[in-house]
């Protein structure tokens, strides 16, 4: 049977760079210019609601500003020849946008708000949200991003993905974030696992191929020079 292989891919922000948007550990990264705790966190939000709606309020007019980068395009164009699954840690929609069909968000995502107390009530977010801006069960609208201390709620999800890759691609992450920096734990053994990453923090291994480059190029080097057709 012509069985399709499975690829998967696992992005953090570093894919996203070269489209301009920043990382969070980089020099100059959002977390150097930031304390996490006063932004990305309930706690935070709920002493300055204000503050942490606007860092996200500005981080979603800077993406919608930006386009998807080769790298992402690269990876959209393989949905012809593999199936191809993305589960990404990145909020903005740049994956979609260069038209990757199956794209899982653990963080969360900046186009989308939701009620502050019940989780279900989601919706699209395609303006600033302000204090006083209430979803339908009357409570403050907030961002619908996984904020640190509250669970990743699609990381079963993820662990079922990686699990059925037949080649599993990480592209510009950190992998110190837990759990998703764990999702390495999960690919099968026999499985060809391929790191993409401007530092990489690891050592090459058996089934693990280190490639020090920018997305973009990584991207191509991937599908030019490993990818069987
Ligand atoms: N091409 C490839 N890799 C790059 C590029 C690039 N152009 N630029 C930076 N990188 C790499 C860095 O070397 C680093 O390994 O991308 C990674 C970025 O790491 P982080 O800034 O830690 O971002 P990420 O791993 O996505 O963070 C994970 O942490 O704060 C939380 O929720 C947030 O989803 C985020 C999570």
């Amino acid at each position: 049977m012509n069985q399709k292989h499975h690829i998967v891919f696992f992005t953090g922000a570093g894919i996203s760079q070269e489209s301009g948007i920043e990382t969070f550990r980089d020099t100059n990264g959002l977390w150097h210019n930031n304390k996490i705790e006063d932004i990305a966190s309930k706690e935070g939000f709920e002493k300055k609601p204000q503050k942490v709606l606007d860092f996200y309020n500005e981080r979603r007019i800077k993406v919608e500003k930006v386009q998807p980068n080769l790298a992402h395009e690269l990876i959209a164009s393989l949905e012809d020849r593999y199936k191809v699954s993305v589960i990404t840690q990145n909020v903005d929609d740049l994956h979609e946008r260069a038209g990757s069909s199956n794209v899982l968000h653990l963080h969360g995502e900046l186009n989308k708000c939701r009620s502050s107390k019940d989780a279900s009530f989601i919706y699209p977010c395609t303006k600033p949200i302000q204090v006083g801006d209430l979803a339908e069960d009357a409570s403050q609208l907030r961002p619908h991003i996984v904020w640190f201390g509250e669970e990743v709620t699609e990381i079963e999800k993820a662990i079922e993905i990686t699990q059925t890759a037949d080649l599993f691609i990480i592209i510009g992450t950190s992998m110190v974030v837990q759990p998703a920096g764990s999702l390495l734990l999960s690919v099968p053994v026999d499985a060809q696992t391929v790191y993409i990453d401007t530092n990489p923090d690891v050592e090459e291994g058996i089934n693990l191929l280190v490639l020090k480059e920018k997305a973009t190029d990584g991207m191509k080097q991937l599908v030019e020079d490993y990818l069987p057709y």
